[in-house]
């Protein structure tokens, strides 16, 4: 058991270098399974979900080898189709991603059912309409989801039904290998998708639209291994954004695409918190207090729901009244209590897709529990930010997608440890 105990109130003030993106590597990690070769993956983020993913590819057959923490080689030429571990499976949400893979290389697939942050229900419905438009007979049940289809899947057109990260980039990868052009509507614009589409480019793949809702792919036999860079986590460097400000400090955030970041920083400039824009870092700082600020949380590259839970801690601290949105998840503000017992005035209606927060001038320390990862994210906020000690259990899912957070806090003037029991 882990535990982070913060002494808040210090001003963060200093320099992070922000890690490769967690949800651009998942997928790309898992792809790597249908070059059926030698990728070497750069700016790999050493978090937990990383450390899971490359597990379960060791297990199905494939050699990884690390250069250092950030630089993986991973050769997939021996992987057993079928092989992924169930229990392994279910730790991750991303790792639906290998049903697509394994498709994509061997015309069959079977995966245990998926896990990652409970938001409420996380259906693979429409991954599993793309599949089938694709022509894999799919079927899901008694834990597992089972595909397979005669040669090679076969280009078609798939219209979205919705805007989905997990299923654009599913079908992505099942197409790069299927005969004729597959074209992919409403698909998602998340810089994921487009990190993805460059590597399996890379690899071999002929696609083009990815960043725009229409989404082209020129099957290709085969693919290659390839030498690949992750792109920044532009939501690490979101969280940090949000600590600087919400303990009135001065950060630089280095290594990142600040376009990325467009959506958080016009609302934290709206805010008036002062952010400069270089293009590959982004300086926050604010002198006093900040204004409150109506969120929505959209696909991109409108606000990110994966900075909802931290902006809502900032806000918190705002003079006046906010209304956070969520439009993505059903279940994404179950972290309010924690916030609650900072002594944050948040409420939430009944539908549990708006909270209304009224701005109080302090929070102060307490026990509080990570619930989701970006929510524990969120609790480290407010404790950098509090009066007081605060103690965030459950630490395990702030590491499943940040990398060494307490140090690079701590690097930065915050009173924090990680404490193992
Ligand atoms: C990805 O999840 C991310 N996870 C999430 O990040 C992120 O919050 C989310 O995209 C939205 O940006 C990974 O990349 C591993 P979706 P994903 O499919 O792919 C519904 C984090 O903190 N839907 O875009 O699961 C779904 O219920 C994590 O790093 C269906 O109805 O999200 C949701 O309402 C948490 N049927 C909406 O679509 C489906 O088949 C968007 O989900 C698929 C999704």
């Amino acid at each position: 058991m882990k535990k982070i105990k913060i002494r808040g109130g210090k001003p963060l003030k200093g320099q992070i270098e922000i890690s490769g993106m967690k949800n651009a590597a998942l997928p790309i990690l898992f792809a790597t399974i249908i070059t059926g070769d030698v990728c070497v993956i750069e700016n790999l983020p050493p978090v937990g979900d990383i450390e899971v993913t490359l597990e379960i590819l060791q297990a199905m057959g494939a050699k990884v080898m690390r250069h250092n923490p950030t630089v993986v080689e991973v050769d997939t030429r021996d992987i057993k189709q079928g092989s992924s571990p169930a229990g392994m499976v279910r730790r991750l949400r991303g790792s639906n991603y290998l049903i697509g893979a394994e498709l994509a290389r061997f015309g069959r697939a079977k995966v245990g059912t998926t896990g990652g942050c409970n938001f409420g229900a996380r259906p693979i419905d429409l991954h599993i309409k793309g599949f089938s438009a694709l022509g894999a007979t799919v079927t899901d049940g008694d834990g597992f989801v089972s595909a397979h289809t005669g040669e090679r899947l076969k280009g078609t057109k798939i219209v979205m039904d919705k805007i989905s990260v997990g299923a654009t980039a599913n079908i992505l990868i099942a197409a790069t290998t299927a005969q004729g052009m597959t074209i992919i509507e409403n698909a998602a614009h998340e810089p994921h998708i487009v990190d993805l589409a460059s590597f399996l480019n890379s690899c071999g793949a002929h696609i083009s639209g990815a960043g725009t809702s229409v989404i082209k792919v020129r099957g290709v036999e085969k693919l290659h291994g390839c030498q690949y860079t992750i792109i920044p986590d532009m939501i690490e460097a979101g969280t940090y954004m949000v600590a600087a400000a919400a303990t009135h400090g001065e950060l630089v955030l280095n290594n990142v695409i600040s376009r990325h970041l467009d959506a958080v920083s016009a609302k934290m400039r709206e805010m008036g918190i002062i952010v400069i824009d270089e293009g590959d870092r982004i300086t926050v700082k604010t002198t006093g207090s900040f204004n409150s600020a109506k969120i929505q949380a959209v696909p991109y590259p409108g606000f990110a729901t994966d900075m909802q839970p931290q902006i809502t801690a900032l806000l918190s601290l705002a003079s006046g009244i906010s209304t956070v949105t969520e439009n993505v998840f059903k279940k994404r503000f179950q972290y309010v209590e924690e916030l609650q017992r900072m002594g944050a005035a948040i409420s939430v209606d009944n539908q549990g897709s708006t909270a209304t927060v009224l701005g109080v001038r302090k929070l102060h320390g307490a026990t509080v529990t990570a619930l989701d990862l970006r929510a524990g994210a969120a609790m480290v906020i407010a404790g950098l930010a509090a009066e007081g000690e605060t103690c965030v259990l459950d630490v395990e899912t702030i590491e499943r997608g940040y990398f060494d957070i307490v140090g690079k806090l701590r690097s930065v003037g915050a009173d924090i440890e990680l404490v193992e029991e």
